[in-house]
């Protein structure tokens, strides 16, 4: 099992965003999280890298385990974001550095690499993603489906057991999205297990090994891709047929 969430409640002062939240999820899945806006998919998937601590509940993923009700040391919260990458739909690059200066950081500073190593590593990942001929690039003269291919990359870098999506697609249009869809797809033959975030169906229906649907900080429908075809809930029919 690569992520175990077991009765997770989150509150942002007296608002409660995330009720009682426990599902399961399998090494290689490619999990997606869809939902309304509103519905705590963020808050959740930022709990899954400890970008917010839940306010009770427990976690285990990539084989570290959480007790959020109690203190939680900073070393496991690194430790954890070794193994847990992140990919958020803003990218997040620096912009003062170049599209190989933004993968090797992390690799040399975190992990200790050598910057030779890191930046041929670098370049075979950029390969991967076609991109080997934007490596000395700057962030902000590329497209913004490059730029989250960039991204990609760069939590690729740190070889993660789990990478997290939150709405990778939602600012690219319909082409682009597909480069990501090949991605995601590509990743998950890797054995990877990817969590995704996202309120497009469609994009959804290519990617998703498993999903879950929540509404209101609670989850509706846990399920695999057999969900979009024959849903359990009429909620999640509902939301699938608007
Ligand atoms: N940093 C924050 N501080 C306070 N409330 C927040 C914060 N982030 C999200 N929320 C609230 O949590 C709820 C769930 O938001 P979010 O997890 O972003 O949902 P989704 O990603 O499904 O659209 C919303 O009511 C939102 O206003
Ligand atoms: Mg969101």
């Amino acid at each position: 099992m690569s992520i175990q969430v077991s009765n997770i409640n989150k509150f942002y002062g007296h608002n409660q965003v995330l009720h009682d939240v426990s599902f399961t999820c399998s090494t290689g899945d490619t999990l997606v999280l869809l939902g309304p806006s509103g519905a705590g998919k963020s808050s959740l998937l930022r709990v899954l890298n400890l970008l917010e601590n839940a306010t009770d509940g427990e976690l285990t993923i990539a084989d570290n385990m959480f007790d959020f009700s109690k203190p939680i040391a900073e070393q496991k919260g690194l430790a954890l974001r070794r193994k847990v990458g992140m990919v958020f739909q803003q990218y997040n690059l620096w912009p003062h550095k170049t599209v190989i200066e933004n993968l090797i950081e992390a690799p040399i500073k975190v992990l200790g690499i050598a910057k030779t190593i890191a930046k041929q590593q670098a370049l075979d990942i950029l390969t991967q993603l076609q991109l080997a001929d934007k490596a000395e690039a700057w962030p902000l003269q590329l497209s913004g489906g490059q730029q989250q291919r960039v991204a990609i990359a760069r939590a690729l870098m740190m070889k993660p057991d789990v990478l997290l999506f939150d709405e990778p697609t939602a600012a690219l249009d319909p082409e682009i999205t597909s480069q990501i869809v090949t991605i995601i797809k590509d990743l998950s033959g890797t054995g990877i297990t990817q969590v995704v975030v996202t309120h497009e169906v469609d994009f959804a229906k290519k990617i998703a090994s498993h999903i879950l649907y929540m509404e209101n900080g609670r989850i509706v429908e846990h399920g695999s891709h057999a969900s979009f075809t024959t849903p359990k809930t009429p909620q999640f029919a509902e939301y699938l047929n608007h």
